[in-house]
Order: C-alpha cells, then structure tokens, then sequence
C-alpha cells in the first residue's frame, strides 16, 4: 500500500502542530498507509523558514490547491472555521479529498463515532460514544466529547475544551481554550465562547460569550 500525498493548508502555529500530528500516525500504522507531506500551502508570504526544518516548503497560497496533482489530499491547520469552510467549499467543488487525523496518544471510544472528512483529532483528545463530527472539525489536544455530543462542520475545539454529554455544536463554532459546554446545551452557528468560559444554557447564533455561566457580550 502506498503512502497518500497530502498538503497542509496553513503553515502558522496550528498548521505546524498539525504536521506534528501527521508525523505521528506515520510513526504509528496500523492498516494505514500513512501520508507523504508534499508540503505547506499558506496565503501569508515568506514562511517558508518556518518550515524549513521539517525538510518541507511553503509550496504557494491556498488556491494553488487547484494546481496539486488529483490524487493530493488536504487538510486545513487554520484555527478560524470559517476560513475552513471557504477553503473546503472550493476545494470540494473542484472534487479533492479531504483526509483525516487521529494523533495515535488520542482516544477514540469504538461505538459510533463519525468524523467527516478533514477532522482533526490531536494528542490527549478524548471522545466517548456515539458522537458526530462535521468536515473539518478541529479537536485540540487535550480537549474531551462526551457522549452523543454533535459538532458540525468546522467546529473548533481549542485546547482543554470540555464538550459534555448530548451538547450540540453549530457550525464553526470557536470554543475558547478550557471552556466547557454543559450537558445537552446548544450553541448556535457562527458563535465564539471566550476562553475558560462554561455555557451553561443555550447561546443563539453568531455571538461572542464570554465567563462563568457565559454571557453574551455586548458589541
Ligand atoms: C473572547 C475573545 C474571543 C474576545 O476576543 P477580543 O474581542 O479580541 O477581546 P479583547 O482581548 O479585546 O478583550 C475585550 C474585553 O473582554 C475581556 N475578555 C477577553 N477574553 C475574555 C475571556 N475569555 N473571558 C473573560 N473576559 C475576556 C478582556 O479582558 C477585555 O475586557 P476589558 O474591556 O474590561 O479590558 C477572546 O479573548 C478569547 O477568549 N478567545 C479564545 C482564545 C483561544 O482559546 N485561543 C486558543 C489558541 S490555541
């Protein structure tokens, strides 16, 4: 079997722990293949020396993904969802492949869990049972789901974030590092809860919440 092309968007801090985590399923095969990184994709210029020391380059901005040989799968190291989804809207009307992530050191409960294609999962995440993720979910390390939670598309779990049991996520959804959803809430689309914040009921769409219990706060 043999390894698949791959080509990380994004060449910042995240792009690069994403690297990270692609070295560590090559480190760790199980009926995988594995991946060959052909390098970074990143509309920032000269970041090169950046990552230069993994014996890769920045290859062009993100719409050189169009230019990438067919077989070229991609995954997206940006922390904003809705640079994700713009990226992915594209690059899944032009018919590439988004890959998967799971870093080896994280746990994966064995009854239905779902992650769409271009999730990321990373070091020390801990997902239970019966848990759906969208495209392009980013789980950081660290951070836990809880059972029959559902995290759409291009949701972002930062560091140490706790999903509790049943909670729902709307799309591209940020949740803040240490911030913690209660069980069964929901936080509407587009919404930011700020680091270390609980929610402890509902938050409606396209706002940003911020403490304990979390408020919206004022624009
Ligand atoms: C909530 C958040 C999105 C607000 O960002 P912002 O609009 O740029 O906010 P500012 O830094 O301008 O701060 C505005 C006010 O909110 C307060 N504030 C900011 N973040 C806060 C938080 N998480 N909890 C409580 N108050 C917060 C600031 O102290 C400031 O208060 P002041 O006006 O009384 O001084 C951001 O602070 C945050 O928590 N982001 C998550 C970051 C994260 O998890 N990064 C992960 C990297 S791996």
């Amino acid at each position: 079997m043999s390894r698949t092309p791959l080509v990380i968007i994004g060449a910042g801090g995240f792009g690069r722990e994403v690297h990270d985590v692609v070295e560590a399923v090559n480190d760790d095969l199980g009926t995988h293949a594995g991946f060959d990184v052909i390098g970074f994709l990143d509309d920032t210029a000269c970041t090169d020396d950046l990552v230069s020391d993994r014996g890769l380059s920045v290859l062009g901005p993100a719409h050189r993904l169009e230019d990438l040989p067919g077989d070229v799968q991609y995954v997206i190291g940006i922390g904003s969802g809705a640079v994700r989804r713009g990226i992915d809207v594209r690059a899944s009307a032009g018919g590439r492949v988004a890959a998967q992530l799971v870093h080896p050191a994280a746990v994966l409960g064995r009854h239905r869990v779902t992650l769409a294609p271009g999730s990321i999962v990373c070091a020390s995440a801990v997902i239970t049972t019966n848990v759906r993720l969208g495209r392009h979910v980013h789980v950081n390390i660290g951070a836990t789901v809880g059972h029959d939670a559902v995290l759409e598309n291009y949701v972002t779990l930062n560091p140490n974030v706790s999903v509790s049991g049943g909670a729902v996520l709307g799309e591209a959804v940020s949740m803040g590092t240490g911030s913690s959803v209660l069980q069964y809430r929901r936080v509407g689309a587009g919404t930011t809860v700020g680091a270390g914040a609980v929610v402890a009921r509902d938050l409606p769409a396209d706002v940003v919440a911020v403490g304990v219990p979390a408020r919206v706060r004022e624009a």
